[in-house]
């Protein structure tokens, strides 16, 4: 039988769609990658952010792993470390490990008798009524949901932004769809799939930016909390998924675990995209403290810092810029983490199961600025 060579073929957006991002490859065996076809997946991964492969239900977690690890060779570690161990973290109860592949997780939504050597376990779909000030009433939570929480895989503590997540779409809860509400005061909606992962991109997040603006954000930092995971409040996202003006109820430095000033992370607000060169404004916007500017001075207040973030980011996740996976299973999604942002969205029944693995590396290097 021939082989025939790889294919990658740029994803078909919906007429109302502007996305400019995005790609399928056809061709590849994952369990047994060459070195001339992870080049080829590395060349698509940069190009169009975010790659579907069809078809992955047999692939295994040390596969998995071993995909995302050649993206970054020397790193090891789960994009999180051990941090999401830690009891008070929000990510604590999303997450399962897989035992003999410990950088590869399990999420999803309900029961699951057996899976990955583990056994009788629950997993819970984040929903947006945990992260969002206001919800959507319980009545309406079949039919609308909303973005739970715009966000980068990555710790913004000690450990470095992974540069690639890899998504494995093992069981499909399958048919319904839903309304998503941005009930921001704008009139904006997206038809979704259920349980649809929601990605924009950075790149053209920047480049909806006025002039002065991308000054701005090209000469700025961002510092992240120390502990973002246990510091940021449960209640703190707008409607949207991005981050809320403060209310005050982050958690002070004295309740938080032992803070090494070391290892709190000030980076650039534009990554470069290795390949390409090309900006993406990267801000993870519910784990932000304060911003650096060019001048060497710092905003501190932290409702100004979320106003300015919310400000910057609102206008790329607009609907014509989402693209939201219709997940069918064994899509194995690779998405180019310091390229792109992404959300969960939908609100599952408990007796609607979703089962996927996800894996992502705590980088050998920190991001590119400008
Ligand atoms: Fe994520």
């Amino acid at each position: 039988m021939a082989i025939l060579p790889p294919t990658v073929r740029p994803l078909q957006p919906s007429p109302d769609s502007q996305i400019d991002f995005g790609a399928s490859i056809e061709g590849i065996d994952l369990e047994n990658l060459t070195d001339e076809q992870f080049t080829k997946i590395h060349d698509a991964l940069y190009r169009h952010q975010v790659v579907v492969f069809k078809r992955q239900h047999k692939l295994s977690a040390k596969a998995q792993y071993e995909l995302t690890k050649r993206f970054d060779p020397t790193a090891d570690n789960y994009g999180h470390g051990k941090t999401i161990d830690a009891k008070r973290s929000i990510l604590h109860p999303d997450l399962k490990t897989v035992p003999h592949q410990p950088q590869v997780q399990i999420i999803g939504n309900g029961f699951v008798e057996s899976y990955e050597g583990l056994e009788n376990f629950q997993l819970r779909h984040p929903h947006h009524r945990t992260f969002h000030k206001d919800h959507i009433p319980d009545e309406k939570d079949h039919d609308y949901t909303r973005f739970y929480r715009w966000h980068i895989d990555a710790a913004l503590y000690d450990l470095n932004p992974p540069q690639v997540t890899t998504l494995l779409a093992v069981q499909v809860p399958k048919g319904r769809r839903q309304t998503l509400l941005y009930d921001d005061g704008s009139d904006e909606t997206m038809d979704v799939p259920l349980g649809t992962t929601a990605f924009v991109s950075g790149e053209r997040m920047f480049e909806l930016l006025s002039p002065a603006e991308q000054e701005f954000v090209r000469t700025s930092k961002i510092e992240y909390a120390p502990h973002p995971y246990i510091w940021m409040s449960p209640a703190h996202s707008r409607s949207t998924g991005l981050g809320l003006h403060s209310e005050g109820l982050e958690l002070p430095d004295s309740d938080l675990p032992p803070i090494d000033p070391k290892k709190i992370m000030i980076l650039p607000m534009l990554w470069k995209n290795p390949v390409t060169g090309k900006l993406a404004l990267q801000i993870h916007p519910s784990a932000v403290r304060r911003i650096h500017l060019a001048d060497g001075s710092v905003i501190d207040d932290l409702s100004r810092v979320r106003e300015i973030v919310y400000r910057l980011q609102r206008p790329g996740i607009s609907p014509q810029y989402v693209y939201a996976h219709d997940w069918e299973e064994g899509d194995l999604v690779l998405f180019n983490n310091r390229g792109v942002l992404h959300s969960v969205v939908g609100a599952f029944r408990p007796e609607e199961v979703r089962l996927f693995r996800q894996c992502n590396l705590a980088a050998s290097e920190p991001p590119m600025g400008p």
